[in-house]
């Protein structure tokens, strides 16, 4: 069997390494583990699996839609993030046109556009942030997509508040923007934060996406959200399947989301973890940057991909960027005192190799 041509040049996804036993700071994981709240609530669930999930994800949906002050009409819940970055392509991008986005982000926003056989066109950044000069530049007639990450994986960077509105100022409300915010709940610079909720009430062609793997824990039950207009949503309820997110996944994510104290206990860490690194790595002078995020991304001396391997080898799984375009670069998770105590103990005899 051939595949179409436009998935030709895919790979599938490279997930971040786990060593057997070992350590895990390659995926951008919660260190401290689910929200008690949603182990509780998912023993609950197990007695009534036999009966479909809700179609929209009720109860989850009123839940955040109490929590942001928005319409449920303007929500969707999906299995991860992930799916709704495909059911935005589904909906709104079609063969021919393009998708504009930047040089080292996200990986599936390429796989989303090329899925639907359109074009992906990845733009340099500056200071290792979306540039919005760039990315307007790039955008032409065919454009239907812009795909922005913000704190953006894998640099941890943000974009000022004003250049992103910027874009939206600058864009035909033809032309679908896509704001994933996957680690707005680490953020801790106020003057970077976007105040995404009033921004959906002003442009009908922005759709915001959020999930329930980062902060609240729950990776591997694949939960994320996307809130926009009306008209947006809609399109994407079009082509969703029926049941995309299970029972399980709607009420850990639930009960997660009232889960405040896990929430708060959560955030405080990772401002601990990353001060942590931030002074180790000085200390070993890497250079690295200033993350907004719960990762880190570190610049080596070499290339990053083989003393990656060595410190996998060695119980502790970090990501080596060069599929992102970032050949010398490493991220760190912002995991635990232990964990980042094992992460010193193996980068250095890795480096020194
Ligand atoms: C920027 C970004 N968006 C989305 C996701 C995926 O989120 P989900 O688990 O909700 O599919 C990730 C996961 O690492 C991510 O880094």
């Amino acid at each position: 069997m051939r595949v179409k041509p436009n998935i030709e040049p895919m790979i599938p996804y490279t997930p971040g390494r786990r060593a057997p036993g070992g350590i895990k700071l390659s995926s951008n994981e919660n260190p401290l583990g689910p929200a008690p709240a949603a182990i509780e609530a998912l023993r609950r669930t197990a007695d009534s699996i036999h009966i479909y999930p809700d179609q929209l994800g009720e109860p989850l949906l009123r839940a955040i839609s109490d929590t942001l002050e928005i319409d449920r009409a303007r929500l969707i819940i999906g299995n991860g993030s992930d799916e709704l970055m495909v059911l935005a392509c589904a909906a709104y991008l079609d063969r021919d046109e393009n998708a504009v986005s930047a040089r080292h982000t996200f990986s599936q926003y390429e796989y989303a556009t090329r899925l639907f056989c359109a074009e992906y066109r990845p733009v340099p950044m500056r200071d290792y942030r979306f540039d919005a000069d760039a990315i307007l530049s790039a955008v032409d007639q065919e454009t239907r997509v812009v795909w922005l990450c913000n704190p953006n994986n894998p640099t941890g960077t943000v974009m000022p508040p004003a250049e992103v509105e910027r874009i939206l100022r600058s864009l035909d409300r033809t032309t679908l923007v896509i704001l994933d915010e996957a680690y707005h709940d680490y953020m801790d610079d106020d003057d970077a934060r976007l105040d995404t909720r009033s921004l959906v009430d002003h442009y009908p062609n922005l759709l915001a996406l959020r999930t329930f793997s980062k902060i609240y824990g729950l990776a591997a039950l694949r939960v994320g959200y996307g809130f926009g207009s009306t008209e947006l949503i809609e399109g994407l309820r079009r082509v969703k399947q029926p049941f995309n997110v299970n029972g399980a996944a709607i009420a850990a994510a639930h009960a997660a989301l009232g889960d405040h104290k896990h929430h708060a206990h959560s955030l405080e860490a990772n401002r601990e973890g990353k001060r942590r690194l931030y002074d180790g790595l000085s200390a070993l002078d890497l250079e690295y940057l200033e993350t907004q995020a719960n990762f880190v991304t570190v610049r080596l001396p070499a290339d990053a991909t083989p003393i990656a391997a060595r410190m996998l080898d060695d119980g502790v799984a970090v990501r080596p960027l060069a599929s992102f375009g970032l050949p010398e670069w490493i991220r760190v998770t912002v995991g635990t005192s232990g964990q980042l105590d094992r992460f010193f103990e193996t980068l250095e005899p890795a480096l020194r190799y």
